[in-house]
């Protein structure tokens, strides 16, 4: 079958690959027919590359049709329409039980202190093909998977597999007051939905980004927008002077490790990246650090007693952190991975006709999967209008 697979720092090759098998009886094959590009996956485009092999396969965006199951499989049968969540959880131990099924107990990668494996997302989550292929082997198949109806395009559901649950759960874990405001930092993806979701509920929603086309989309959705690149100052100050003074309820960082404006922490990336792989995993295991300047902002723009939460992916094990000022403006932090299958049936409801959150025209581009190449390079470059990438391995 054809895969996307990554070759090297920024190098992205769709190569012929063994079909997946069934491996375990609790495995199912599903034939993929859409399949997106995040921006998790341009971590490992570039920062995360001391962790990954080239020839791994990416991707954790699929949905498609059950191909076939394995002995033990009874939630599934061949034909089904499923999303796979990015994900792989069992359903039965004490974390998925409470709704923390990225912390699942049974599919942790206990080698390097990781939460639940993860697929095409590098050694640090258990090194599992991923879906930017033909075809995906899901194991845990009774529940990694959530069904969906026959009817209406890929569009309409692909998101469940990763941005609609972290969208919600960035939203859930702001605890944003009924009626109050919050500030989402980066409207990719991820913070273009999380605007979507908490304007949804009826909080006010001031976005902010630095790429315009990012900026108008959200605006178009009646979301108050503030342009990074034309902030003389501190973006706290632009924030504080619209909120009485005070800052937002909360701050959604939807941007992550790789935020614009770092010059410390894009040394530190570009060093481990010219080191042989395994002093640079060492390196990034005990003195990593992230570029810190999304967070900087999140905690200097939530008022007193508010709330951060944290949904762009922080990899660094030595980042300072602005103790005093967390501790002394009283705020509360949430973050970690979305928990897929915990939200999916909350979030289900919004995907009818009425399309409340925009799906069905949230794609920017989408491309055969033979265009992943130049895919992940606009996407990347933020070329060409492009927000959100569907891959169509079909075409
Ligand atoms: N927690 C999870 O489960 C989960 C799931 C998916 C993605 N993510 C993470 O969420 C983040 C966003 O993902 P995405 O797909 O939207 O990616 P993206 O890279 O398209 O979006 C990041 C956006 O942040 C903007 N940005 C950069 N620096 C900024 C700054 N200092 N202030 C404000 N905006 C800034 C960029 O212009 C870009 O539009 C990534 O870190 C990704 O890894 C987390
Ligand atoms: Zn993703
Ligand atoms: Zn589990």
């Amino acid at each position: 079958m054809k895969a996307v697979t990554w070759q090297g720092r920024r190098k992205i090759s769709v190569e012929d690959v063994p079909d997946p098998k069934i491996e375990e009886p609790t495995d199912a094959i599903v034939r993929i027919t859409s399949t997106a590009i995040c921006g998790s996956d341009l971590h490992l485009y570039e920062v995360l590359g001391p962790y990954m092999r080239a020839g791994d396969v990416l991707g954790h965006e699929p949905m498609g049709i059950v191909e076939e199951i394995g002995g033990d499989v009874r939630n599934l049968r061949v034909g089904d329409r499923v999303v796979i969540p990015f994900q792989i959880s069992c359903g039965s131990c004490v974390m998925c039980s409470t709704g923390l099924m990225t912390q699942c107990e049974t599919t942790q990668v206990r080698e390097h202190g990781s939460g639940a494996a993860l697929f095409g997302y590098s050694e640090l989550y258990g090194s599992v093909p991923g879906g930017q292929a033909q075809y995906l082997r899901v194991p845990h198949a009774d529940f990694t998977h959530i069904k969906v109806p026959a009817e209406a395009g890929d569009q309409r559901y692909l998101y469940l597999s990763d941005v609609l649950p972290t969208a919600w759960q960035a939203v859930e874990y702001a605890a944003i007051p009924e009626g109050g405001s919050v500030t989402v930092l980066g409207l990719g993806p991820i913070g273009d939905m999380a605007c979507r979701v908490a304007a949804h509920r009826g909080h006010r929603v001031i976005g902010v980004d630095l790429v315009p086309e990012r900026l108008a989309r959200v605006a178009a959705r009646g979301v108050e927008v503030v342009d990074l690149s034309a902030v003389d100052g501190s973006l706290g100050d632009v924030i504080r002077a619209q909120t009485a003074g005070r800052g937002t309820d909360a701050v959604i960082d939807a941007v992550g490790m790789e935020a614009h404006g770092s010059p410390a922490g894009a040394l530190a990336h570009r060093s481990a990246a010219l080191l042989p792989d395994s002093v640079a995993q060492k390196v990034m295991d005990t003195a990593g650090i992230d570029r810190m300047a999304a967070l900087d902002d999140a905690i200097d723009i939530v008022r007193r007693g508010g709330t951060l939460s944290l949904v762009g992916v922080y990899g660094g094990m030595a980042d300072p952190l602005p103790m005093r000022t967390l501790f002394d403006k009283q705020i509360q932090l949430r973050m970690g991975q979305a928990n897929v299958k915990r939200w999916a049936p909350d979030i289900l409801p919004l995907l009818g006709d009425d399309d409340p959150l925009g799906v069905d025209s949230f794609a920017t581009h989408r491309l055969p999967l033979s265009e992943a190449p130049r895919a992940y390079e606009i996407f990347q470059q933020k070329q060409d209008g492009a927000v959100k990438i569907v891959l169509d391995p079909t075409a």
